[in-house]
Formats: C-alpha cells, sequence, structure tokens
C-alpha cells in the first residue's frame, strides 16, 4: 500500500497532467491569450509546466472520479474542498496554474492566478503533508544548474517575475512567493551558491522585505546584493518596460547588503533605534568570527567610531540587564 506522501504526489502530478491538458483545449483559449498579454513564450510555459484550471466547479473532481481516486485522498491534500453541508468543489477555478516544484522536480503544490481582477489575484495551495511553504522556492528546480554556473541566484518575489527572467536569459532566478524570506530557503540557495542578489519590487513592500531578506543573509555568513528597481516596478514590468540591457546594469549597481542595510537603518531610525538595530543583527550571528568582520563595517556605515559603536551596544546591554534583573 502506497503511503499517504506517496498518494498526494501522484494526485498533483495527475492535476498538473490535467491542467496541462485544460491550458491547450478549446477552454484554454483564455488563458492562453492571457499568457499571450503577459509575453510568456510556449517554450517558458511549458518549461515550467503551465495549466489552466477549467471555469466549473467539478472538473478535477469527476477526472480524479474517472481516474478512480478516492476523493477523501484529494481532500485532504488540498485539491478539492468540501464544505460544511458536505458539497465537494475544485479549490481551483478559472485560473492560471503554476505548479510549485519541489528539490527533486515533484509538483507539491499550485499557484493559482486569477485571469482578471478578481480577488484574490493569486490562490495558493494550502500547506499540507508534502508542502510546508517555508522550504520552497518557485523555479529553483529549473534554477539549480544556473546558480551553480553563474555562482550566484537572482531572488524576485513572483511567478510572472521568474517567467520573465529566464525568458529575457537571467536564468539563475527563483522566487520566494510574497515577501517573507526564510532560513530553510536561505538554507537551500546555500547549498549551491554564497551569493543572493535580492531584486524585490519596487515598492514600500519590497523595500522592507529586502532589509529583512538581506540581514537573515548576512546573519547565515552568505554574501548578499540589493538591486534596487524603479519605484512602481517589478521584475517583469521593468524587463518589459526597459529590456534586459537596463536589468544588467540594474544588477552590476547593486548594493552590498550590509551597506544597503545600515544606509536604510540609518535613514529610518534614531540613533538609538540604529544600536538596537545592530544589537539585534549581531544577537543572530552565532559565528564570532563573522561578528567581528562586521562590526568596524557597521560602525563606518553609522558613521561612527568602532570604539563608539561598541560603547553603544555596551549601553545597551546594560539597560537590558538592569531590566532583566528586575524583572526575574
Ligand atoms: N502573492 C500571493 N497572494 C497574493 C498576492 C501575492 O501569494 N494575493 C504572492 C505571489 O506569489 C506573487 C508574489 O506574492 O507572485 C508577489 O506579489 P505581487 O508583487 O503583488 O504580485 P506579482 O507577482 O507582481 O503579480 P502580477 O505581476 O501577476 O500582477
Ligand atoms: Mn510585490
Ligand atoms: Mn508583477
Ligand atoms: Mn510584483
Ligand atoms: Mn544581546
Amino acid at each position: 500500500k502506497p503511503s499517504v506522501k506517496k498518494i498526494f504526489l501522484y494526485l498533483h502530478k495527475l492535476a498538473v497532467d490535467f491542467f496541462k491538458k485544460n491550458l491547450s483545449s478549446d477552454s484554454g483559449k483564455k488563458a492562453r491569450d492571457y499568457l499571450k498579454r503577459r509575453n510568456i513564450s510556449a517554450l517558458i510555459s511549458s518549461n515550467f509546466e503551465l495549466g489552466y484550471s477549467l471555469n466549473s466547479w467539478h472538473s478535477l473532481e469527476e477526472f480524479f472520479r474517472k481516474k478512480g481516486i478516492t476523493i477523501e485522498d484529494a481532500i485532504k491534500c488540498g485539491l478539492i474542498i468540501r464544505n460544511e453541508k458536505g458539497h465537494c468543489y475544485d479549490r481551483f477555478r478559472d485560473r492560471l496554474m503554476f505548479p510549485i516544484l519541489d528539490y527533486q522536480g515533484r509538483v507539491v503544490a499550485f499557484g493559482a492566478r486569477a485571469l482578471g481582477d478578481e480577488e484574490p489575484k493569486y490562490l495558493n495551495s494550502s500547506e499540507s503533508l508534502i508542502y510546508k511553504k517555508s522550504e520552497h522556492l518557485y523555479g529553483l528546480y529549473q534554477a539549480k544548474q544556473h546558480i551553480v554556473k553563474e555562482k550566484s541566484v537572482l531572488l524576485t518575489e513572483g511567478y510572472i517575475d521568474v517567467l520573465s527572467l529566464v525568458e529575457a536569459g537571467f536564468k539563475n532566478s527563483c522566487a520566494i512567493l510574497g515577501t517573507s524570506l526564510t532560513k530553510e530557503q536561505i538554507f537551500r540557495l546555500s547549498q549551491l551558491t554564497s551569493k543572493i542578489i535580492l531584486l524585490l519590487d519596487g515598492d514600500a513592500a519590497g523595500q522592507k522585505a529586502a532589509l529583512r531578506s538581506a540581514e537573515m543573509i548576512l546573519s547565515q555568513g552568505l554574501d548578499c546584493q540589493v538591486a534596487i528597481l524603479p519605484n512602481g516596478e517589478d521584475a517583469d514590468s521593468f524587463l518589459k518596460k526597459f529590456g534586459s540591457k537596463d536589468l544588467t546594469y540594474i544588477l552590476k549597481n547593486a548594493e552590498e547588503g550590509l551597506a544597503y542595510c545600515l544606509k536604510m537603518v540609518r535613514k529610518n531610525k534614531s540613533p538609538k533605534e540604529q544600536i538596537l538595530w545592530v544589537e539585534n543583527f549581531l544577537d543572530k550571528i552565532s559565528d564570532f568570527k563573522l561578528k567581528s568582520f562586521y562590526l568596524p563595517k557597521i560602525a563606518y556605515g553609522l558613521g561612527l567610531s568602532e570604539s563608539e559603536l561598541r560603547q553603544g551596544l555596551k549601553n545597551v546591554s546594560q539597560t537590558q540587564t538592569i531590566r532583566d534583573s528586575v524583572f526575574s
């Protein structure tokens, strides 16, 4: 008897094939038009196994039944939903389907984009036995060998950013799927390269994410660079407007991660908050050598001498010790 995990993987494999077939069928014209509008070529679409979920409540369910699948299993892995009244229906309907692959290339989840401006714009699989969101990066399976070859990875926000980057020849690209990079994702990347280039959206959320992500990457001892896109652009829209030559220029001018962090910290925080940021950043680093490597750079970036910074940190930790002893 196959394990539950094997069954979930099998259902996702069946679903990908079903969604792909839909995309090339008559009913898939709407989705093919959408791909055209967004400049996604047939080659990219096929390399990333894009598909289409039909505008119907029961098409996947019926397909599963025909294949002799136990619907309970499809419900457990999240592809079919059962409401309180006991009615079953397909989770994904009338959407462009992006399979999310694991490190071995097996489909473990889907992201699904609305073709118009329905909400939510993206509907994603819920977590399951085979899908822990924090462990995966979209496009990593396809990018692996290119990351090794280029000795760096381009880390972007979304599905379409990855497709556009790959189309434009930046094949060492993958996406966080949102804005919160995790330790597990960084660990995965660290097995392929020691250099992560952040290419997040040029909006407030993207900037905030760049700071947080750079902090995490640096504290794990990896090299980090932050590429800055113009306000309102993401990798996809930038490439469409300006092309790959201009993106190469943006990447060439990417800021070194720590310098970027310190610039943002200095711009947005009071001197006292700046020290607290440093304290917190250093706390995340377990490697003592790495800490002493960063310290003079941090002082420089904040416009302090090293001894001023050390004194500041001492004051902070003293205040904390006093606070700790009051509360203990
Ligand atoms: N995202 C999500 N759910 C949402 C919005 C965003 O899961 N409701 C994730 C998606 O993985 C998306 C990424 O966050 O690709 C980045 O979000 P955003 O920049 O808003 O979307 P884009 O990728 O730019 O989407 P598009 O270009 O298709 O409009
Ligand atoms: Mn965004
Ligand atoms: Mn976009
Ligand atoms: Mn975006
Ligand atoms: Mn401390």
